[in-house]
Formats: C-alpha cells, structure tokens, sequence
C-alpha cells in the first residue's frame, strides 16, 4: 500500500492539469472480498482497492480461516467456501463498512466471533445493526450500542424491516444475515441508499427482488464465486473533480470512475452549480455503468440540497462544503444529520477547521449554510484521523491565499492510498 504522509503542507495552486486513473471503489472492494469468501469455489478480483480500510476487511477474512492470495496489490485470488472460527476478535481499524457488513456475516455463523476496531470505530452508533439483527433472532451484544459487538451461535429468522435510516450499511449486513436465515428477508429504505450489494449477491446468483426502495432476499441459491474488475470510486474522484472546477484554469481527465446513480448524487449538484464536466460512459464493471470525467475549471453558483440527494452522495459533504465557499450566493444543505456519526461529526469538525482558514459557516443540526464566495488564508488544520476530512482540507488549501498545513493526514490512505501523490501529478505543490 502507497503509504501517505502524516502532515501535508499545500501552496496555493495555479492550475492542475493531468489525467488520472481514479483507484478502486472502496464500498465494492470491501463487498468484494466478503462476499467471495462467501462463494463456493475461486474467486478473482482485480483493480481491488489497497487501502486501509479494505486491508483492514481482508485481515479479518484471513483471520476467518479463507486463503487469499494478492499476487500484486489489486488483485484477490479468493477461495471462498467456508469460514472457520477466529482465533481473536477481529479488528477493523477505522473501517465501518468492514465491520457493519461484518457483523451481518458473522450473525448466522455455527461459532462465536467478536469485531473491534480502532478508537475512532469504537465511537459509531451500532444500535442500528443489533436492533434489527436481534429481530432476526442474532445473539449479538454490543457495548452500551458501540463496538466491540460479540456473538453466539444463533438460529436466524427472516424479517420484513422497515429502516428509520438510509443506510447502504445496515441495509448490506441485514441482506447478508439473510443469506443464513430460514425465510425471506425483506428491508425497506426510506431513500435509495447504494445498491452495491444488491447488484453483486444478484450478479451471484442470489435470490433478491427489488421494489423500489425494497428490497428481499430469499436464502437457498448457493453463491456463485466472483470474476469481478471493481471500478474506481467515485466517493475519490469527488475530491479531485472539486478541485479541478475550483482552481482556475484547470483541465482534468478522470478515468476509470463508477457511475452507479447511487453515489453520483455530487455530480447532479456540481452541475446545478454550473460546473463544467463532461461524462463519458465507457462501460460496466462489476454491473455499474463506468466512465470518464472531463473537468474545465468554472465559477460556481450556490445551491439546494436536502431528501434523496443527500443519501446519493452521503460521504461527499466535507468537499461540497469547499465548493460551496467558492459559489456566489448561499449554499444550503439539509437532511443530512447522518454526517454527525461518520467517522468524526463531519459538520462540526470540518466548520470548526475551516474557521481557521477564515471561512464563516453556519451549523444546523442536519446541514449547514455558507455564503460564498469566501477567500480562504493558509493556516495549520487537523484532519482528525478522518480520510475525508483531511482530503477536504487539503484541497482547501489549494485555493487558500498562502501555505495550508494538515496535521494527522495519514488517514487520507484509509480511502485514497497515494492522494497526495495523485494531487502533485496534476501540478499541486503538496509535500
Ligand atoms: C457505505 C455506506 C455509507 C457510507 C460509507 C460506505 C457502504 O454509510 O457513508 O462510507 O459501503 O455501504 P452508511 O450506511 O452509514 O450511510
């Protein structure tokens, strides 16, 4: 893994210009290798994500008994099959998908396992997951609702759940629980949160009908091993495509990007605000439309975003809140009070450090308001060991009017390994 550095000092930038290669997607790359220890028989995975986050998942399938061999960085070879008892509890790090989608698993194991993670991971609301876990009859316990989550052999049910949280998450790991119940599983969203393990369980074999914003999973259909090329993440090309539009005279090509309307809710919204980006479909991968970003640098104007538009793009917000600085007139973001339980209190703490750049943002509980265009100064920041933080920051920095310095930036690889380098390729004077 491309290791990023702990502090990274920015100048202010004059343009980037480049083409890009945006690296794997991180929700499908954690599906990915779960679901293929799943699967009877081998498994293939390329263009696989080696981040944090995701090394952190493939840890703990190891650590479940299934071989995996990684003849380069992005490629799997996954002898799925079966899942023997952990030695240890399993530790995730800071990654909530690995441990969320995790805990769905290890549910309707004939074993005992625990999962654990970092300081930061311990802090993530789980009550969401045992609540409904527990409906299907799973022995889990968590610690007063957070990690570590213990559980015992259990016989599990299906259930029909209504989920007061559009949660791509919670959704997956009730999914996979299903896979081990005696009946029907049904979970209905209140918005459409991403589909990835829907489109892969489906792409497998497994029985699931989709409804709308319901979806049902019936148990029994073996799954089939995985041949699968995961797409770029759209969630890492944000940073870039916020770049790119901000720093005048910019012109950027990002290839290889996931365009699941899923999680392609920014992309709607930087275009509301007038940005200049072309998209180009160049196929499917992994059964999601894949394509090419072509950003021109643009004055933005301010806009609206509330309802479904924010479960489509729920990890893009610390970014939009840059481009909202640089937008004439008053960007206003609300329904997103989900943004105070990722990994840090993503309104809190990306107001909090963007003041010290000078900026003026108003917090509500469920968004935020700020009326640009604002002109950012350099100033030291703290990333809070917070990937998208940290990226978000940095890229503050780029249209700052001296240095910016983040602190506790390493985290930047949890998501995007190389993010740096990736920024100094285009022409940005990071170190
Ligand atoms: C993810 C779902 C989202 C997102 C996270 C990845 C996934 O979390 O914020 O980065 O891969 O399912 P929630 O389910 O908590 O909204």
């Amino acid at each position: 893994m491309m290791t990023d550095p702990a502090t990274l000092t920015i100048r202010p930038a004059t343009a980037l210009r480049g083409q890009i290669t945006v690296p794997g997607d991180k929700s499908i790359s954690h599906r990915a290798v779960m679901f293929a220890a799943l699967a009877h028989g081998a498994s293939t995975i390329r263009g696989w994500l080696p981040a944090g986050d995701t090394l952190a998942t493939l840890g703990a399938i190891r650590a479940l008994g299934v071989p995996v061999e990684r003849p380069d960085p992005t490629t799997l070879l996954v002898q799925g099959g079966t899942l023997r008892p952990p030695r240890e509890p399993l530790h995730l790090d800071n990654a909530g998908t690995g441990l969320r989608l995790l805990a769905g698993i290890l549910a309707g194991q004939p074993f005992p396992s625990t999962l654990d993670g970092s300081a930061q991971l311990r802090r993530r609301p789980m009550r969401r997951l045992t609540e409904p876990l527990r409906l299907m009859g799973a022995r889990v316990t968590d610690t007063d609702g957070l990690p570590p989550l213990h559980f015992e052999p259990a016989h599990l049910r299906g259930i029909h759940y209504a989920m007061p949280i559009a949660s791509g998450q919670v959704k997956s790991a009730l999914l996979l629980a299903g896979l081990f119940a005696d009946g029907p599983t049904t979970v209905i969203q209140p918005g459409p949160a991403r589909d990835h393990t829907e489109r892969l369980l489906l792409s497998m074999g497994a029985d699931l009908t989709l409804n709308g914003n319901t979806v049902t999973l019936r148990p029994g259909n073996p799954l089939r091993p995985l041949d699968l090329t995961v797409p770029g993440d759209f969630s890492s090309a944000a940073f870039l495509l916020v770049a790119a539009t901000i720093v005048p005279g910019s012109q950027v090509i990002l290839e290889n990007v996931d365009l699941n309307p899923t999680r392609t809710g920014l992309l709607d919204v930087l275009m509301a605000m007038g940005a200049r980006i072309a998209v180009t479909e160049t196929g499917t991968a992994g059964g999601d439309p894949v394509g090419t970003l072509s950003v021109a640098a643009t004055p933005l104007r301010a806009c609206e975003v509330a309802g479904e538009t924010v479960v489509r793009m729920i990890d893009e917000f610390p970014i939009l809140m840059i481009a909202a600085l640089c937008a004439e007139g008053e960007t206003t973001v609300r329904d997103a009070r989900e943004l105070r339980v990722k990994e840090t209190d993503r309104i809190a703490v990306m107001a909090a450090e963007l003041r010290k750049m000078g900026a003026v943002i108003a917090e509500h509980e469920d968004g935020f308001t700020i009326r640009g265009p604002q002109q950012l100064h350099g100033a030291v920041v703290d990333g809070h060991d917070d990937h998208r933080i940290a990226m978000s920051l940095a890229v503050a920095g780029l249209i700052a009017t001296a240095t910016t310095v983040v602190n506790d930036a390493a985290c930047a690889a949890d998501s995007f390994p190389g993010f740096a380098a990736t920024l100094a390729q285009l022409g940005a004077q990071v170190l």
